[in-house]
């Protein structure tokens, strides 16, 4: 696979939360693009896992560690000398944050402080991708797009979790890692990335649409929702990576310059309510039992969620390449893959060759 300018082949790449659902995807993705992987994470979050069907343990350097573990951490960096490093460890439920939010801020905020103490440690270090989310933003309810200039807060402890996060990112970024002192004091390029909702196959999270939907389709009673009415930035976890990539690259290219933050969204056609991606699954899953509202009372979740990507689209030249009825067809066709007991790595390498061959129309320009 020779995109991206072919910069990650060879080149030695840490990536935290290779063991969950974005970094199975991204790790494996990395792996056909001849990186050096090494993953620092706990034990998959789930079981069955995305990484355990990929068979990614044999295929990378695997380290089962924990991102608060400050120590540890430094030395896995140390021995590995990694040149790019994308961070994706965190506790990235919503609901579990209320029940656990020093947890929650441990993890996200604290376990952010280590990997980028470590990166300041250790001079191989090139380029860092801090991951953190659409809900980093204050969320005011409104129906336009957040911007990344947009005030940033969250309402739960996960969503605060990850606007300190962004905030940690941003100190570090002035103290430490200056665009302005880029190739005089230090060498790093340090952006983060906020996406919305993924979709894809292989995500077994608890709380989460997809594998709700995929598990009540499965054993052929309703899909059981919270709340039906409420819209998510919905995208193919493909997308969103595809923008890491792309960043990654242009970072290592073009140094500091382009170190802040991106929103990775898909286009607004495609936020929709969660009732109405219900819909198309049972649609979609010959036998669907259809779907019922949980009527009890549940934690505050944001009602209404978007994210403006102009910026991205515009200075990255980066654009969803999946609309919403592509990233279900393609979710649903891994799930019936895997219950079929098909060649699930070879379905997954086809589509991420599938979603890199697919040309984009963005207003009459055409993008590969
Ligand atoms: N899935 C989404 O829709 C979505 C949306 C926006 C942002 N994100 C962000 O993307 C990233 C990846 O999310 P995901 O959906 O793959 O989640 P996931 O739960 O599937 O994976 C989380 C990963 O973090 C690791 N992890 C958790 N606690 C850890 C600890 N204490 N030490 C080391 N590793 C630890 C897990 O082992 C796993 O590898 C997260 O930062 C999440 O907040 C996800």
């Amino acid at each position: 696979m020779n995109i991206f300018g072919g910069v990650y082949r060879d080149r030695k790449v840490l990536v935290t939360g290779h063991t969950g659902f974005k970094g199975s995807w991204l790790t494996l993705w990395l792996k056909e693009l001849g990186a050096d992987v090494l993953g620092y994470a706990l034990e998959p979050p789930t079981n069955p896992s995305l990484f355990d069907t990929l068979g990614l343990e044999e295929r990378i350097t695997h380290v089962v560690g924990d991102i608060r573990d400050e120590a540890r951490l430094l030395a896995v960096f140390k021995d590995f000398q990694p040149e790019f490093v994308f961070h994706l460890a965190a506790q990235p439920l919503v609901r579990l944050s209320y029940r656990e939010p020093r947890l929650t801020y441990e993890i996200n905020v604290i376990g952010t402080v280590n990997v980028f103490e470590s990166v300041r440690k250790t001079d191989s270090v090139r380029v860092v991708v801090n991951v953190t989310s659409d809900k980093c933003y204050e969320n005011r309810e409104w129906v336009y797009g957040y911007r990344e200039t947009d005030r940033l807060g969250g309402y739960d402890p996960y969503s605060s979790s990850k606007g300190c996060a962004e905030l940690v990112t941003s100190a570090y970024r002035n103290s430490y890692f200056n665009p302005e002192h880029y190739g005089k004091t230090h060498n790093v390029a340090l952006a983060s990335v906020r996406a919305g909702n993924v979709i894809g196959g292989g995500d077994w999270g608890e709380d989460r649409l997809i594998p709700d939907c995929i598990k009540a389709l499965y054993e052929k009673r309703p899909i059981v929702i919270r709340y039906p009415d409420s819209t998510r930035p919905w995208q193919h976890v493909l997308d969103p990576l595809y923008g890491y990539l792309l960043l990654g690259w242009y970072l290592y290219r073009c140094g500091a310059a382009l170190g802040e933050a991106w929103n990775f969204g898909p286009n607004d056609d495609d936020v929709k309510p969660v009732s109405w991606i219900a819909e198309r699954m049972t649609e979609m899953w010959t036998n669907g039992g259809g779907w019922v509202v949980d009527g009890r009372s549940h934690p505050h979740e944001a009602y209404y969620l978007k994210l403006d990507c102009s910026k991205t689209k515009s200075k990255l030249g980066w654009h969803p390449k999946w609309n919403l009825a592509q990233s279900l067809e393609k979710t649903v066709e891994w799930y019936r893959a895997f219950f079929n007991d098909d060649d699930i790595v070879s379905l997954t390498i086809d589509q991420i060759n599938s979603h890199v061959n697919t040309v984009t129309d963005v207003g009459g320009m055409t993008k590969g």
